[in-house]
């Protein structure tokens, strides 16, 4: 039985369509299940899209349209744009699916019989633009300071209340005790800490449900109610592998890789929810930094959004995937533009990558020799260890290294001005080096990487069409 890896990216809100910040933890969770795949692990790969609450019912109206209509719209984008991205999702999960609903059901139904969700006033402001209760304190000129244009609402309703008050010692030792029988971790490190410092403040009971929101998943014990949107999207990482043939076994998740925005529902709510509903904790949670566009946040009202399908456009599909995860370090917060990623394309891309892939088979196709195929390959071990730790930068500058190697001992042995033997000989060289740059470069640039085998692959070698055109 191989191994079993179970990789989740969040399920992205469909109110509107998606963005490069979307982009980013998909690209990241796809070079992860393909990199498992490629050490025979045996994979499941979800993401999806988070299709209830107030925040889609309010879109739906603007749009004119019912809000299943408009998610199946919107969903369905979503879907197109990992398919053109070369996204390797096992399943592309929707929340409005009627069997991750009755399961929702029946696992909260388990949970309020457990005496562990009671009835009780919620008072206080909500930002429907995060889909979340804000306090006092999250509060920036009277604003939430993720939507400084929505001013929070004040809500006072009845709604039901999951006890997370009760699970503070519980979550504090699974996360700090490794054998513990529900340990799982909060990574990168230091946001373990954060999260340990904040349970260290003390939980208070969560609002699960929402009397005014008709957009969402009834509860069982009470239908006038709907379910929290949070909560329900929470669970799509469970249903799925309930109500998908044969993959019961995934359950748990091996990582959840999330942005840090949301790393709190992740990694306090959900486990806790898991632990009243007697469910198996996932083991990891990894938390990826935000990137601002120039140096500004991405918003709407700045008109600076990117969206994934503009890079397909510019760079192409594996153009996008490597500038998205080279620029900046996976669990920091950076920069990009589009300035900047047109610079480091040209520079790895268009001169590094495909500037030796170009002169290698000219040189090929003029020897007229034939040449022998590479067959078997080692996976870098830095590079296992960096994957392994969420360094996709480092990794990619790693087989950037042997990149330029390459080219540097093509120029500094002059191998075009060599014939014969000799010639014949450091060809062999490159092509060897080059199949091998493919294989490591498989996870990251799966198009790219299979172009290059096919290319290299003996007897005869010919010139191809450049594989990253020069951008002026
Ligand atoms: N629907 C919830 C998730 C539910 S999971 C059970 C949600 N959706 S979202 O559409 O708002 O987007 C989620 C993802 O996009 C998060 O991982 C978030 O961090 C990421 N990003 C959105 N903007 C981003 C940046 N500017 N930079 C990096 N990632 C960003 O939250």
């Amino acid at each position: 039985m191989n191994k079993k890896f179970y990789i989740t990216t969040p399920i992205y809100y469909v109110n509107d369509v998606s963005h490069v910040g979307h982009a980013y933890t998909t690209i990241a969770a796809d070079v992860l299940a393909r990199y498992h795949r490629s050490l025979k692990e045996d994979v499941f790969f979800l993401t999806g899209t988070d299709e209830h609450g107030a925040k889609v019912a309010e879109a739906a109206k603007k749009a004119g349209k019912e809000p299943k209509e408009f998610c199946d719209e919107v969903s369905l984008r979503f879907k197109k744009t990992w398919e053109r991205l070369n996204i390797s999702n096992d399943y592309f999960f929707r929340t409005t699916d009627e069997c991750h609903g009755k399961i929702v059901q029946e696992i909260l139904q388990k949970v309020y019989d457990r005496g562990l969700i009671k009835k009780g006033i919620y008072e206080g402001l909500y930002c429907i633009g995060c889909e979340k209760f804000l306090t006092e304190n999250d509060l920036v000129d009277g604003c939430c300071p993720l939507h400084p244009n929505q001013k929070p609402t004040q809500q006072k309703e009845e709604n039901y209340f999951f006890k997370l008050s009760e699970f503070k010692e519980k979550l504090k030792k699974a996360i700090k005790d490794k054998n513990d029988a529900n340990h799982y971790e909060i990574l990168p490190k230091p946001r373990e800490n954060e999260i340990l410092g904040k349970l260290e403040l003390g939980l208070n009971d969560v609002s699960i449900s929402r009397e005014g929101v008709e957009w969402g998943i009834p509860l069982p014990w009470d239908k006038k109610q709907t379910f929290y949107v949070w909560i329900d999207a929470l669970l799509n990482y469970y249903t799925a592998t309930r109500f998908l043939e044969n993959k019961e076994k995934f359950w748990p998740a091996d990582l959840h890789l999330v942005g840090k925005d949301i790393l709190w529902f992740h990694s306090v709510i959900w486990p806790a929810l898991l632990l009243a509903a007697e469910l198996p904790l996932p083991k990891k949670i990894f938390a990826h930094g935000f990137f601002t566009i120039d140096g500004k946040k991405m918003s709407k009202s700045l008109g600076n959004v990117i969206s994934p399908d503009d890079l397909i456009k510019k760079f192409g599909v594996d153009g996008a995937r490597y500038l998205m995860l080279s620029e900046f370090s996976f669990g920091s917060d950076g920069d990009i533009s589009l300035k900047k990623f047109q610079t480091r394309y040209n520079a790895d891309l268009a001169n590094g990558l495909g500037n030796l892939v170009a002169r290698v088979a000219k040189l090929c196709e003029n020897s007229k020799s034939s040449f022998k195929t590479k067959t078997d390959f080692n996976l870098d071990k830095f590079i296992i260890g960096l994957l392994n730790g969420f360094r996709f930068d480092d990794a990619l500058e790693r087989i950037w290294g042997y990149i330029r190697e390459n080219n540097k001992r093509i120029n500094d042995n002059k191998i075009w001005e060599q014939n014969g033997e000799k010639l014949e000989k450091s060809l062999q060289e490159c092509i060897y080096a080059l199949q091998d740059i493919a294989y490591h470069l498989q996870p990251f640039l799966p198009e790219t990487a299979e172009k290059i085998q096919k290319q290299f692959q003996g007897p005869k070698i010919k010139a191809e069409k450049p594989l990253f055109p020069r951008l002026h």
